[in-house]
């Protein structure tokens, strides 16, 4: 009688490979394999995601429970050798759960990759590199210090998807930010949002400041997602939409509560981002508050790969794009006139600047 046990054929032990431990029988340990290996994998690894959510894998195993290869296969009308080969992929990755041949969401999935999931990320995923194509040329780009195509030929291809991808999580680290900005504290402030994108900070401190207003600013192809989105949160009625270059757009004086510069500066180059935050701080009232939020490395580019990679994916798709440290951003802020500066994380990897206009000497003039 055949007995089952826990490793019915000879396998290696995987403790002991090469790739995790050297060669052990020299004196000297060489590195091992695996950063490389893990780096060759990541377009596998992002692709194999790409697909998963493209055939709707998460979304089916949330309306049918823990499934089967076969059961997904039939639902999704695909091949089960391929299909099983694509959950077993995600499963690698840490994205689902598997037990023998039955598949399920775990945590993450029911989080981040369900078309409904409370922080859903789903449809971020395929845009949120910029066009898949300028990381096939990339080397071309650092040569000619340049992308063949920067996301600026064609605005509303990128931002359309890309705001809409972003907004849940926005809007999450938006709201959250109120536990240190205190925002719905003010009785009716007047809100500036420049490439407001879906709005997410309009609608959270409208939300949460019954008369408050906001002027909401986009490029007039990306605008109508600030629209929709608004209407949707039912603040709709106290913006004001105004279409253009948040460079050359009028911008009233002395006039704002809050200004909101989200993820805007780091596509602009370091005379743009300045320009931005020069804007900001006439348009604001004495005593007012900008909010500048980005992915923000530190001044060595070594503890945050999250925003020093970000960094690397503007350069390789927009004409300007490259994160600022920091150091960098305080530096503007200050010599700006700015005062009380903060740093704040509302959620994870989401940082921004907090900073004050003094009550004293405003400014004032053409803006
Ligand atoms: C990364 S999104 C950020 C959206 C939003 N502020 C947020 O935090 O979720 C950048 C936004 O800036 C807008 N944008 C880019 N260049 C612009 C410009 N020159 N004038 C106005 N808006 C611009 C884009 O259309 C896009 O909506």
């Amino acid at each position: 009688m055949f007995e089952p046990r826990d490793a019915p054929y000879p396998e290696l032990k995987k403790s002991h490979t090469m790739a995790h431990t050297g060669r052990p029988w020299t004196d000297f340990k060489p590195p091992a394999s695996a950063p490389v290996w893990a780096t060759i994998e990541g377009l596998g690894r992002y692709y194999i995601l790409v697909a998963a959510l493209d055939l709707g894998v998460f979304d089916a195993l949330q309306r049918l429970g823990p499934s089967s290869a076969a059961d997904l296969a039939e639902e999704l009308g695909c091949p089960v050798a391929h299909l099983g080969s694509l959950l077993d992929g995600v499963v690698a990755q840490g994205l689902l759960d598997q037990f023998v041949d039955v598949y399920e969401l775990n945590d993450t999935a029911k989080r981040y990759l369900v078309t409904d999931g409370p922080a859903s990320m789903a449809s971020l995923i395929a845009v949120a590199p910029g066009p898949h194509d300028n990381w096939t040329r990339l080397a071309d780009t650092v040569r000619n210090g340049r992308p063949a195509t920067p996301i600026e030929n064609d605005p509303a291809a990128f931002y359309v998807p890309l705001v809409e991808g972003t907004f849940t999580t926005m809007l999450r680290c938006a709201t959250r930010a109120d536990l240190r900005v205190r925002y719905s504290a003010l009785t009716a402030p007047r809100v500036l949002d420049l490439g407001a994108g879906g709005a997410p900070w309009s609608i959270a401190i409208l939300t949460a400041c019954a008369e408050g207003s906001a002027v909401v600013n986009d490029l007039p192809e990306v605008l109508g997602v600030a629209e929709t989105k608004t209407v949707e949160h039912g603040v709709a009625d106290r913006c004001e939409f105004r279409p253009g270059d948040f460079h050359d757009i009028a911008i009233e004086v002395d006039a704002f509560d809050i200004v909101v510069l989200g993820h805007v500066c780091r596509t602009e180059g370091i005379d743009g981002a300045q320009h931005l935050i020069e804007r900001a701080f006439r348009a604001l009232k004495p005593g007012g508050r900008l909010l500048l939020a980005d992915y923000f490395p530190d001044m060595e580019r070594k503890s945050n790969p999250h925003a020093v990679l970000m960094g690397t994916t503007m350069m390789a798709s927009t004409k300007k794009g490259f994160t600022f440290t920091h150091e960098q951003v305080s530096r503007w802020l200050a010599a700006t006139g700015f005062e009380a500066l903060r740093l704040i994380e509302p959620i994870g990897f989401q940082q921004v600047f907090v900073a004050s206009k003094p009550r004293r000497a405003p400014l004032s003039g053409a803006n």
